[in-house]
């Protein structure tokens, strides 16, 4: 979702904005912009689309100035035009935002009643209007923005700058995500530490509430003030991010990239939870999951929720616990009945999810335990959370999540094992541990000759609907391959359990709707198989991921890609890669935009 950057130097920033900006693409946005103070005025460049096309405007335009702001918008309320683009300023104040203004429509009318014109359908602009009105009316630009955020109902950052003050940076965070970044000669805002990693590496998280004022006086100094407006002091850390620009190192997506990276970035996971020698849980946290009142809660959005699907079958299977799970989303609003025995896992790449944030903080706030299981180290589920695991997947730069998702299908495993380990529960976890040491080679094996999922990929570019299914583990694979495919090809695609289809998705089954089955021969694989046969003998192509070489279906139009053989517990790693593939291969022949895919965003910190 938006991205923000703000600078306060003595040498020039607009360059430098970019390229903060471009730190923040992966995020997803459909405009950008940048505004600078120079010679007394407040100056904006904006452009709708990429950011190469604010390059090229700035080219032309080149903007000075020694202090700025900008962002890429991720527009929700008014479409992504150059009106709509941030920032938004008057003659007195500019402002970038990330978040939601809820009560803007309040807020405007009071405003228009005042004679306010607006020039943009943004929330954000009414933010702008109340901090000049404030600054009209003689107050300073603290006191104006104190006020102003008094006013504001929601979820937001917000980066300022002032025009009477050039050698002033502000930045508020209330529900998004802003940092700190701090040089003897320089301060700097920004939506994540990475966007400021070449400048600076030693950052400060503001806190819910914190506003910084950043001034350049004779040095640089800036003061925190918390919700209460009292001057606080936020630790700052020393980070030790990668410094340049995230590269695809010879592929032609991030996505690929991050799909061929998995067999290592598994490996990694697996041997941070897993003692190599001993086959024994190096899972080291303080939660006890061996007590007989204890309930699992796993909640997540998107893919990550998916993870948490197929946990559900590893908690109940091998540490015989009740285990649920929920919808980030639904769970925050729907007064759950919780316990402080109920152990609440958050899955999440970002770490950053509004919904899951929101989500965490109700579970504290009823006494649970709460474990957030997340890819980003420094993210607001990792600081919130009472305790954390990492999965090691590293930065994924793709909108659509591949290696950040198998890692967390890692953790959970091994979680669940741990777990089993505690409520004895089953004695062969050993075994269990050391056959998951082998997934990273099995991944590797999928990804060994992709040719058949190349040539399945232009087969379906040319459909509009798929339909995928699977049982037990492979079921929420079976999900998350639908939801790749939608996110990245943009073809409608649904999956189901197999043995829900002749409930009532077999109505959709006709010839141009192929069949994706995940279907390992395991201990449904007699039951799957007359599912396909099912669809088969309706006429629809199928397509059969499958480890059985002898596995056919009689139909007119059969394609079946064979898989190394698994178990039920590495089967769903296996068929993770091989689902991935076939979207990223659909959406290769039909030529979208597969790492940035149209309407959406990698971190979703709006609901
Ligand atoms: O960062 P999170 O894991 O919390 O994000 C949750 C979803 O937004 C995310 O998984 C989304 O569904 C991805 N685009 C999936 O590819």
């Amino acid at each position: 979702m938006c991205g923000i950057i703000g600078i306060l130097s003595n040498t020039l920033v607009a360059e430098r904005l970019i390229d903060g900006l471009s730190r923040l693409e992966y995020r997803g946005y459909d405009s950008a912009g940048v505004a600078t103070i120079y010679e007394n005025t407040i100056t904006k460049r904006r452009a709708e689309g990429k950011l190469q096309s604010l390059k090229d405007l700035l080219q032309q335009k080149p903007l000075p100035g020694t202090v700025g702001i900008g962002h890429t918008r991720w527009a929700t309320h008014g479409s992504p035009t150059h009106q709509n683009a941030h920032p938004h300023a008057t003659d007195r104040v500019a402002v970038v935002h990330n978040g939601i203004i809820e009560n803007y429509q309040l807020l405007k009318d009071g405003l228009i009643k005042d004679g306010v014109i607006f020039k943009s359908e943004t929330d954000t602009e009414v933010v702008v209007h109340l901090i000049d009105q404030a600054l009209q009316a003689g107050k300073s630009p603290d006191i104006a923005v104190k006020e102003t955020l008094s006013k504001l109902h929601g979820a937001f950052a917000l980066a300022i700058i002032f025009k009477e003050h050039s050698d002033m940076l502000m930045g508020a965070r209330r529900g998004s995500p802003l940092v700190l970044g701090i040089c003897d000669d320089e301060l700097f805002l920004g939506s994540d530490a990475w966007a400021l990693a070449p400048w600076t590496q030693k950052i400060c998280y503001l806190e819910e509430g914190d506003v910084v004022v950043m001034k350049r006086d004779n040095g640089f100094a800036y003061t925190i003030f918390n919700e209460a407006w009292q001057p606080i002091n936020r630790l700052v850390k020393h980070l030790n991010l990668a410094t340049g620009a995230a590269s695809k190192g010879g592929y032609s997506h991030f996505m690929l990239k991050e799909i061929f990276e998995q067999s290592q970035t598994l490996s990694d996971t697996f041997l941070s939870l897993i003692d190599e020698e001993t086959h024994t849980s190096r899972i080291n946290l303080p939660i006890d999951f061996s007590g007989e009142h204890v309930r699992i809660r796993l909640i997540a959005c998107g893919s990550s929720y998916y993870a948490s699907l197929t946990a559900k079958y590893w908690f109940e299977k091998y540490a015989q616990v009740l285990c649920e799970v929920d919808l980030a989303s639904e769970f925050r609003y729907r007064d759950p009945v919780l316990s402080k025995h109920d152990i609440c896992v958050f899955v999440s790449q970002s770490g950053e999810t509004s919904d899951t944030l929101a989500a965490l903080n109700l579970a504290k706030s009823k006494g649970c335990i709460t474990l957030a299981i997340v890819n980003v180290p420094e993210s607001s589920m990792t600081r919130a959370a009472d305790h954390h695991i990492l999965t090691l997947a590293g930065p994924e730069i793709g909108v659509a999540s591949t290696k950040a998702f198998s890692a967390q299908l890692a953790v959970l495993c091994a979680l669940a094992l741990h777990a089993a380990a505690q409520r004895k529960s089953m004695d062969t976890i050993s075994t269990h541990l050391r056959e998951l040491l082998h997934v990273p080679k099995l991944v590797a094996q999928v990804l060994q000759d992709v040719s058949l999922f190349d040539e399945l990929g232009l087969r379906l570019s040319q459909t509009r609907d798929v339909l995928f299914i699977g049982r037990g583990t492979n079921y929420p694979i079976a999900l998350e391959g639908a939801l790749k495919l939608k996110e990245i090809s943009y073809i409608h695609a649904e999956a189901y359990a197999a043995g829900e289809l002749k409930h009532g998705p077999i109505a959709l089954v006709d010839k141009l709707t192929p069949l994706i089955a995940i279907a390992p021969n395991d201990g449904w694989f007699e039951k799957t198989s007359s599912n396909i046969q099912e669809v088969a003998t309706r006429g629809a192509p199928i397509i059969v991921l499958t480890d059985d070489p002898m596995f056919t279906v009689n139909c007119l139009e059969f394609r079946k890609i064979l898989l190394p053989k698994s178990t039920p517990l590495s089967a769903c790693f296996i068929y993770t890669a091989a689902v991935q593939c076939i979207a990223y291969y659909t959406a290769l022949h039909k030529g979208t935009d597969v790492d940035q895919p149209r309407n959406l965003a990698k971190s979703v910190t709006v609901e």
